[in-house]
């Protein structure tokens, strides 16, 4: 019973959660982001880092993210912050990306994903 309640509880706030993010109350269904990449369950763990690597970073920093015209990614060395830092503040030729275009779900999954390698 309790447990019934909580994950009740916890599945109503993520929908709450969501809704904050998306700043519209009045429709909270088929709202029309361009949420290409993944569903949009999204909890954690959902997120096709490997997809979005390669569709959005991959350009520039590699097939393999060894480096290309952008530094190498793979096993970077950046921590977390820094990481995150450049990808939405941009720097020379890098460009920043918005919390529309990734999200911080999606920007910490990316840093997993290239820390991993
Ligand atoms: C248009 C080309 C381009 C794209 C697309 C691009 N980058 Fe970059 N990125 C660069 C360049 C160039 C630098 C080096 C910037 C500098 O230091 O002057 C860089 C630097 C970085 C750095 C700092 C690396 C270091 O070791 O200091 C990170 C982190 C990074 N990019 C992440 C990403 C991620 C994540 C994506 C995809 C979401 C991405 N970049 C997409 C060009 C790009």
């Amino acid at each position: 019973m309790n447990l019934k309640k909580f994950l009740m509880a916890s599945g109503l706030s993520m929908v709450l959660v969501l809704g904050a993010c998306g700043g519209g109350e009045d429709e909270d269904e088929g709202t029309d982001e361009p949420a290409t990449e993944e569903d949009s369950g999204a909890s954690s763990g959902d997120v096709d880092a490997e997809g979005i690597a390669q569709s959005t970073c991959a350009s520039c920093h590699g097939e393999d993210f060894s480096g290309a015209v952008g530094p190498a990614l793979a096993g970077t060395s950046l921590s977390e912050d820094e990481f995150e830092e450049t990808v939405r503040n941009g720097r020379g030729q890098m460009p920043a990306y918005s919390e529309d275009e990734i999200n911080n779900e999606e920007l910490s999954a990316l840093y997993t994903f290239f820390s991993e390698q």
